[in-house]
Parts: structure tokens; sequence; C-alpha cells
């Protein structure tokens, strides 16, 4: 029997427990492979933007993106929890907005939980989602959808303060239902002291070792995004350089005319090939 797929109350009981292994994905080939592969949760995360479609940020997300590439992810997935991302605008303009969209990706395109970011001022929105029957995950810390306000992709939580204001939102999203909250970008002891005062999984990305679960994105583990990587990424394999080989490769037996070979062609029946130059005219059948 193939494993049942894993719901937002079995990822909420792994609290303490085994750690949760989070991966993105964007489409039907990364769904299948992150589910394959064991993850535990397979975000669509909005970081589609920057990884999929070339934006500089997430702020050009749209639903009708998030959507379309969570409708791919769900079609490959059978065992993770696809969790959907809520894109820039899709929840910040009101409580009702937050639900119908949350709402749609449940309905439209088969996710099981959505996520957004933000922190204590959000709590309304994740309590009314939730009552709707939708679970959310929280995203505090690095907040990518606030790239214009805080002038960077920057890391937070970095003096007492800002830090004392982290440990406030992690315990309103918790108290308002979140199911996960996610950590990003936030000093490892800040992220420990999360984690043991909240009662719901943290999942870190570049936020230490203490969560109770870790989140990277799909094309910064295989080395398919060139470019700057966050030193908080570990890569587990390169594949973008035989990735180019392999396209060069083809593009070079194609002008050389080695491809297709023999092994790549398909023949006529002879009989039928010497019928076919018999024909004199277009159209006999
Ligand atoms: O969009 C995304 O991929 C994310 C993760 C990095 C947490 O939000």
């Amino acid at each position: 029997m193939p494993p049942k797929q894993r719901t937002a109350p079995d990822i909420l009981a792994r609290k303490g427990g085994e750690k949760i292994a989070v991966l993105t994905a964007y489409d039907y080939p990364t769904g299948l492979l992150a589910d394959e592969a064991g993850a535990d949760v397979i975000l669509v995360g909005d970081s589609l933007g920057m990884v999929c479609l070339g934006l500089p940020d997430t702020l050009g997300v749209t639903m009708a993106d998030m959507l379309h590439h969570t409708k791919a992810v769900c079609r490959a997935v059978k065992s993770a929890l696809v969790v959907a991302d809520m894109p820039f605008l899709s929840y910040q303009t009101s409580i009702a907005d937050a639900v119908a969209n949350a709402g749609r990706f449940l309905q439209e395109a088969g996710a099981r939980a959505v996520k957004l970011e933000g922190g204590a001022e959000f709590a309304p929105h994740v309590r009314a989602t939730l009552s709707a029957g939708i679970p959310v995950m929280g995203h505090i810390g690095l907040t990518p959808q606030q790239v214009a306000r805080l002038g960077g992709f920057k890391a937070q939580g970095k003096t007492a303060r800002a830090a004392r204001a982290l440990l406030a939102d992690a315990h309103a999203l918790a108290d308002a239902g979140c199911f996960a909250l996610v950590l990003e970008a936030v000093p490892a002891e800040v992220a420990a002291r999360i984690t043991q005062e909240v009662g719901i999984p943290t999942i870190g990305i570049g936020a230490g070792p203490n969560c109770d679960g870790q989140v990277l994105v799909f094309h910064d583990v295989l080395g398919l995004c060139p470019g700057l990587r966050p030193s908080f990424v570990k890569q587990y394999a390169d594949l973008w350089t035989p990735a180019c080989e392999a396209l060069s490769a083809y593009c070079a037996e194609v002008r050389a005319g080695a491809f297709p070979a023999d092994a790549h062609t398909r023949r006529m029946d002879p009989a039928e090939l010497a019928e076919f130059h018999a024909a004199s005219e277009y159209g006999d059948a």
C-alpha cells in the first residue's frame, strides 16, 4: 500500500521529535524528485519568482503564478504535505482576501496547507483561515515580501529588542493556530529560544541547528542556480555543470550531423517504403 500522504496535524505532532525535512518544489519534475527523496513537507514557495521566473525578488509573483505551479506540484506529490505560499498582496489586503485566496490553493490546486509571511499583525488572518479549515504555516524573521521596506534581504533579530519582538510574534502565531513556523535568517540563539518556547515545530532556513526542521530551496540544494549563494545554504550537488555539458554536447552533435544516429531513428517497413516511392501523386492513400 502506498504511504499515506502527510497532513498538517502529522507535522504538528513531530514537535520535539524526529526533525522535519522540508524542500521547495515548483513543478511536476521537482515535485516528483522532492517527494521521492522523502521530504516531509513540500513548499511551493514564492521563491518561484526568483528561481523559476527570473524575477529579482518575490514581489512580482501573483496568485495565478502560484496556483499554476502548485497544481503541477500536487499532481506529482504522493507522500509529502504540500504547502502553498501566499504571494504578495494575496492576504495583506484583508482577512477576507486571506481566507478566499488560501481556499483557492486547496480547492483549485490540491494543496493541503498555506504559508504566509508576517508576525502578530497577521494572527487574525491565521485564525480566520484556520476557521475555514485551512492549515497555516507562519513565516517570521527575514520575510522577503518586505524586501522594499527592509531595503534588502537582511538577517533579522540581531539585537535583544528585535529578538524579543520575534519571540512575541512566534507566540502570537502559535496561539493563533499555525501548525508550524518558518524562521528565516535569524541568529541560532534566537531560533533555539523560539523553538524551546513555542508548542509548534519551527522550520529553519539560516536559523541554526536547533529548529525542529529545516527548509532549503530545491535549486540551491542541487546547484541549479548560478551566482551568489547565501552562506547558510548547503549545496549537495552541482547539477549546473553536467547539465551545461550535456546540453552543449547536444548542440554540437546537431550541428555536426551526429544526432540523431541510427539508434534514435525510426525506419519505414521496406514494402511500405517502396509503395510510398512508387506513388506518383500526393494523396495516394
Ligand atoms: O519562498 C520560499 O521558498 C520560502 C522558503 C525559503 C521558506 O519561503
